[in-house]
């Protein structure tokens, strides 16, 4: 796995290996496997762990911190393939909704196919936005995307492991959008790789389970060449950037395991936060 690793220098040979790779995988389990199981097989890119058990781990998390209700209307930013979207099928009544966009085809294929069409209040959405990591032909640039829905909408707004491939000045602009689509008391769970004065000696110390090669004043890059691919912010500016943008964060916030911690929720950091009235 090792060698594979200059991969992560060329997206764009990444994502054409990839998809050569779906084309056999599938090819070879069209026939004999159970295609009702609503767990995408062969996936690569959401990130590690099991498929299964980060979207039960997580739902939990919905539910105990956030205080999910089965008729919310909840939006997953940057869904992928589903992940999260898998548990709260089985959650969210029919007077509830889920959204769900990203910019990885693909996946938001796989989930029109298998999800939509056995719970149509489930909808996804492709877009057509720049990441060097994900979409490097992308023609919107996410500083200027506006999410497609109306305004004061949605109940619970999340992203998981999206805003560690995001760049400040599309984070901004995602940040004023979930203020704009979210509902006053509306509950938002973001997770990020956050550098304090914990995570940044781990870091020097190699005890952290993730290496960066460049280090700017407000966040580290895993690969300068390619920002995207894992970004940690400075927790400051995170949080500077929830008071610009009128979220107020809900103390405590979670720390996860990625910098070597010995207590921890999560793998990334959970921040959630409330539109106040
Ligand atoms: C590590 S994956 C996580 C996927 C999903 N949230 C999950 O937890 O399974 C990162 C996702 O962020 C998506 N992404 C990157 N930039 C994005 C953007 N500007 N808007 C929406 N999604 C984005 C990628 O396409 C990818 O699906």
């Amino acid at each position: 796995m090792k060698r594979l690793k200059f991969l992560n220098h060329h997206p764009s040979l990444k994502w054409k290996l990839y998809h050569l790779y779906r084309f056999f995988y599938d090819s070879v389990n069209y026939f004999g496997k159970n295609s009702s199981e609503l767990s995408p097989e062969g996936l690569l890119f959401i990130g590690s762990g099991d498929f299964r058990k980060v979207g039960e781990e997580f739902f939990s998390h919905f539910q105990n911190l956030c205080n999910l209700n089965p008729t919310d209307k909840i939006l997953d930013i940057g869904c992928g393939q589903g992940r999260m979207a898998v548990p709260l099928t089985k959650f969210l009544e029919s007077s509830g909704a889920y959204e769900g966009f990203d910019i990885f085809q693909s996946g938001i294929e796989w989930c029109k196919k298998n999800i939509s069409t056995r719970y149509s209040n489930f909808n996804f959405q492709l877009v057509n936005i720049y990441n060097k990591e994900y979409n490097p032909n992308g023609k919107i640039q996410p500083s200027d995307f506006k999410f497609p829905y109306e305004s004061n909408y949605f109940d619970f707004i999340f992203a998981t492991s999206v805003f560690t491939h995001m760049l400040p000045e599309d984070l901004d602009n995602y940040f004023a959008e979930i203020n704009r689509v979210l509902k006053n008391n509306g509950k938002c769970l973001l997770t990020f790789l956050l550098l304090n004065s914990q995570s940044q000696n781990s870091i020097k110390l190699k005890k952290s389970k993730i290496e960066f090669e460049y280090l700017d004043e407000n966040y580290y890059l895993m690969y300068r060449d390619v920002p995207e691919h894992t970004i940690a912010y400075k927790e400051k500016f995170i949080k500077e950037i929830y008071e610009k943008h009128g979220l107020i964060i809900e103390e405590p916030i979670r720390y996860g395991s990625w910098s070597g911690r010995e207590n921890f929720l999560s793998f990334q950091d959970l921040i959630i936060s409330i539109k106040p009235v």
